[in-house]
């Protein structure tokens, strides 16, 4: 249901709470904003503990549910996980567990490439953590049996897209090694399966050349963000000013040049948390109110 399609006139102003390993995530944003300008967000971006794409399932599925706690704590009547790896690891448990309405970006991104494959044959690239979870594979073949998927980690991407190097010769070498299985099978839609890589789609476009479709996962999930509200009665007013917050649990070396480039635009005021602390005050009490949930994943 859309935002205009509303006409129950329930209304819910309060955030949407949005959760990456890092500032990745604020390609999540950026989309958001964009389609839904009168929601307010709360971004939290674990950047004491990123990357999540070079860490076990395990661990990954841990951070993602205390991520989340963050976010339930700041009264969010949603949450985006913006994170793949996040996503790829975790959706399934954050969607028995939680007690607000989630998405991640894994569903979005496989939905979208599904639809616009001509031959059949869809590219994945993530990170080592999303591709050895194979949940961009599984989904896809979900929603439709007998495509051809051809996956690829690409671990360097996301090293250079935080260093600035993005339309730089040794990124182009990098990223020609990485593609050259997508060139040979043939695929004809592409997923970029992790935050930061729609900050490469025009070195990716060129090397796999003009006839790919590239998937922005970012794009995708800002629509299914909108379908959620919809469904769950929970959209702002449409005159809802909105308050956009962002949180970190590390004050990362040329944040802000970094988030710029993600976000499109200058951050006016982020807040540094004591994530640990966090955890130690109310970590258990939410643990404790979703034990049982729990136990079947943990
Ligand atoms: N945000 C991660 C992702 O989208 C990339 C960075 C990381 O490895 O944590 O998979």
């Amino acid at each position: 249901m859309k935002r205009s399609e509303n006409q129950t006139a329930r209304y819910d102003d309060r955030p949407i709470g949005v959760f990456d390993s890092g500032v990745g995530g604020l390609t999540v944003v950026k989309q958001l904003m964009k389609r839904l300008p009168q929601e307010s967000i709360i971004y939290f971006g674990d950047t004491a503990r990123i990357p999540y794409g070079t860490k076990s399932e395990k661990i990954v599925r841990r951070f993602a549910l205390e991520d989340s706690f963050f976010l339930l704590d700041k009264g969010v009547k949603a949450i985006v996980v913006a994170c793949n790896t996040a996503s790829a690891n975790a959706i399934p448990l954050l969607e028995k567990v939680l007690p607000v309405p989630v998405t991640g970006v894994i569903h979005p991104g496989a939905e979208a490439a599904v639809q616009r494959t001509r031959n059949g044959k869809i590219g994945v690239i993530g990170t080592a953590a999303t591709i050895r979870s194979s949940t961009y594979r599984k989904e896809i073949l979900r929603l439709q049996d007998g495509l051809q998927i051809v996956s690829q980690a690409c671990p360097l991407f996301v090293p250079l897209v935080e260093e600035g190097w993005i339309e730089d010769e040794a990124t182009y070498l990098i990223a020609r090694r990485y593609l050259q299985p997508m060139i040979d099978n043939g695929v004809d839609t592409l997923i970029l399966g992790c935050t930061h890589y729609p900050l490469l789609k025009n070195v990716i476009q060129k090397i796999v050349g003009p006839q790919v479709n590239l998937v922005d996962s970012g794009v995708e999930t800002a629509r299914v963000v909108e379908e959620l509200l919809g469904e769950h009665h929970l959209f702002a007013r449409p005159d809802h000013l909105p308050d956009h917050q962002f949180f970190l649990s590390d004050l990362p070396y040329k944040f802000q040049e970094i988030a710029e480039r993600f976000l499109e635009q200058s951050i006016p005021h982020v807040q540094t948390v004591n994530f640990e602390q966090f955890l130690m005050e109310k970590g258990e009490t939410f643990w404790k109110a979703y034990e049982e949930e729990l136990a079947a994943f943990i």
